[in-house]
């Protein structure tokens, strides 16, 4: 049986050659390509290469080289039609049924191309004369040039409604072939059918091998009701299937090892306009698996470059869910992400190739986008919410097929959960607040391991009305309080309490002075003593009768030391996570200004989130957060 180059095609579009030759040869990834042992030689030194990209393997040790049918008739030492039956049953594509119409429909399909060639040189004729001044004139406005609307093929559609169909009268074409092409509209109700495409400028769709299949019409006017009009399903046009400019990216992409999806027509030749000729654009839908795969073709990492806006953002997001269950080695995506407001062809036209260049240079891993899809914006305050972020990321990261990439992902996201999550340095990402763990107001506490939860409020650590009344934050309050009712802790910490970050310049005094006299002074009624007559009486006043502090039971002095230095770690954990966040907000914010790109932004948000997360760790211990609350009322 013949089989028709179209089903042939989709075979090879279905099958990269190395799924194929991986059912013989163990394949390693190599660069661009796939090495292995050849399954033609015995041989110790693997030479057998295969190229997705290009949809061949090359043996070296017996020169044999071909695409996947040829590899499965060598290998298997079966006939053409054979390897064909067999690479079809593994893609999940039906054999066409034999029939006698077969012939004559691929006949068809190839006089339907006819028309639709005709129909090309017929809009891009008249883009070039008389009728097509306007259009020309809306061209050079968006600064498509002649040479890139020639490399196009742009056309342009008269505003006539029988124009397209009385030229294609002319040349001999009949009334079914019109409509079969969808270049005419019809329907029970029209009684003449007329053209589809009018008063537009048209983008010719073509094939991957370069031939038209379907056009794409924009509006010259602004109040159109639709400003793109697209050809309907045909048997040459499955959009889903199809993307533009796939031809000519497809050398481009060989060479540069790239390819860059865009959203639009437009953006494809803007992108092309600034020396990305590797540029498609899927033709408006959501990228569909179909899609995903002749992209692999093309690169291993498609940039998907959407437009700064909500619903580009929304399509990359989609595209996510599309790629992940189809990934493996050699199959990912990047992002381009744009600023708000911006397309591609904006930015190509306002900053050039160099610009563009900066874009693609700058991409994100698909990792990064996930990530952002799942916690951008948002809070971490309540296990809850915490829970609900695992499940989003641990649902799409299931979706992928291959193994060993999603054992990579979840380990990924893992480590990123813990990031977010944890405001400790060790643990799981949801290690439990125990209440009963750590201390407890009025119970003797057991020393807290280490690494324990934090147990002291954040937040009312943070809090800048407490913070007020003692003229430091809460966190430095506590700190110093723990060393002067338990000055035993001070040599242990020393070297730790030297380079703390104190805000207060007062509280850097007094810790200065406790490292200085603590080791000598280890009696805590006598340091009190000294701290006076160094003049620190009031400060040291303020500290010791304020109830938010001293209702906490192992800053007081009849606590044991091993609870108060409990206590003191966090506190001194908490401290430095606040500042290493604060650090770290203040340079997102300079890099936001600097640059007002969503990857920076989408840090800042990412900092914010991390520091909301720690705020909202739940105070644990009874009582406090009930004085501070008393407190602050009376404040
Ligand atoms: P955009 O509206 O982003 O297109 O739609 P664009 O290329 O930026 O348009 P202009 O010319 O600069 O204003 C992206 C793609 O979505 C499809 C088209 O394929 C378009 O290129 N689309 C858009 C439609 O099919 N119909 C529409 O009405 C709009
Ligand atoms: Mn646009």
């Amino acid at each position: 049986m013949r089989f028709s180059p179209s089903f042939l095609d989709e075979i090879r579009a279905r099958l990269p050659v190395s799924e194929v030759a991986r059912q013989r040869v163990r394949l390693k990834k190599e660069g661009r390509e796939w090495r292995g042992l050849s399954p033609f030689n015995a041989e110790k030194t693997p030479s057998f290469f295969v190229n997705d990209q290009k949809g061949f393997f090359h043996d070296f040790s017996s020169g044999k080289h071909g695409d996947a049918f040829k590899f499965v008739m060598e290998t298997e030492g079966v006939s053409f039609p054979e390897a064909v039956e067999r690479l079809a049953a593994m893609a999940g594509i039906p054999l066409p049924t034999p029939s006698p119409d077969q012939d004559a429909r691929e006949k068809k399909r190839a006089s339907l191309v006819e028309v639709l060639e005709i129909a090309t040189q017929f809009f891009e004729a008249r883009l070039t004369d008389k009728a097509g001044a306007h259009a020309r004139a809306y061209l050079a406005g968006r600064q498509v040039t002649p040479a890139l609307q020639k490399e196009f093929r742009l056309g342009y559609s008269p505003a006539d409604r029988y124009a397209v169909r009385d030229h294609l009268a002319g040349r001999g074409v009949d009334r079914e072939a019109m409509i079969e092409t969808g270049l005419l509209v019809h329907g029970e109700d029209i009684a003449v059918p007329y053209d589809r495409f009018r008063e537009r400028i048209i983008f010719p769709i073509q094939d991957r091998s370069g031939r038209v299949i379907a056009f794409g019409g924009r509006a010259l006017e602004k109040d159109v009701q639709a400003k793109y009009l697209n050809s309907p399903e045909t048997p040459l046009f499955h959009k889903g299937q199809c993307l533009y400019n796939h031809h000519r990216a497809r050398k481009a992409a060989h060479e540069s090892s790239r390819v860059v999806v865009v959203e639009g027509y437009m953006d494809v030749i803007a992108m092309a306009g600034a020396g990305i000729a590797e540029c498609v654009a899927p033709l408006g839908t959501a990228l569909t698996p179909e899609q995903c795969e002749l992209l692999w073709r093309m690169a291993e990492e498609p940039i998907l470059c959407f437009d700064g806006d909500k619903a580009g953002r929304k399509a990359a997001y989609r595209a996510i869910d599309t790629a992940l269950p189809l990934m493996s080695v050699g199959r990912s995506l990047r992002f381009a992400l744009l600023p708000e407001g911006v397309d591609p062809d904006d930015l190509a036209r306002s900053s050039g190739p160099a610009g563009v260049a900066d874009l693609l240079d700058g991409s994100l891993p698909l990792m990064d986008i996930l990530w952002m899809r799942e916690t951008e914006g948002r809070i971490f305050d309540t296990p809850e919410r915490r829970a609900a972020a695992e499940q989003r990321l641990s649902t799409s990261v299931q979706t992928i097929r291959d193994a060993s990439l999603r054992r990579h992902y979840e380990q990924e996201v893992w480590a990123r959960l813990r990031r977010l999550f944890d405001t400790r340095t060790s643990g799981r990402p949801f290690a439990r607040r125990n209440p009963m763990a750590g201390a407890r107001f009025g119970r003797k506490p057991g020393p807290a391991p280490l690494g324990a939860p934090v147990e002291i409020s954040p937040t009312l650590l943070r809090s800048p009305l407490l913070a007020g009344r003692i003229g430091m934050p809460m966190r430095e309050a506590l700190i110093l309080l723990v060393l002067i009712n338990h000055p035993a802790l001070i040599g242990a910490h020393a070297e730790d309490l030297a380079h703390l970050d104190l805000t207060s310049p007062e509280a850097r005094r007094v810790c200065d002075f406790l490292i200085r006299h603590g080791e000598d002074i280890v009696d805590a009624g006598n340091l009190a003593g000294a701290l006076d007559s160094a003049g620190f009486a009031a400060l040291r006043n303020t500290l010791e009768n304020f109830t938010a502090l001293t209702s906490l039971w192992s800053v007081q002095q009849k606590a044991s030391d091993a609870d108060a230095e409990a206590t003191l770690k966090q506190a001194l954990a908490l401290h430095r996570r606040f500042g290493a966040l604060h650090t770290e907000l203040q340079e997102a914010e300079a890099a936001l200004a600097r640059e007002a790109s969503e990857h920076n932004l989408a840090r800042l948000r990412d900092i914010q989130a991390q520091l909301s997360a720690l705020e909202g760790t739940e105070a644990v211990i009874e009582g406090f957060g009930e004085a501070s609350g008393r407190h602050r009322r009376d404040l």
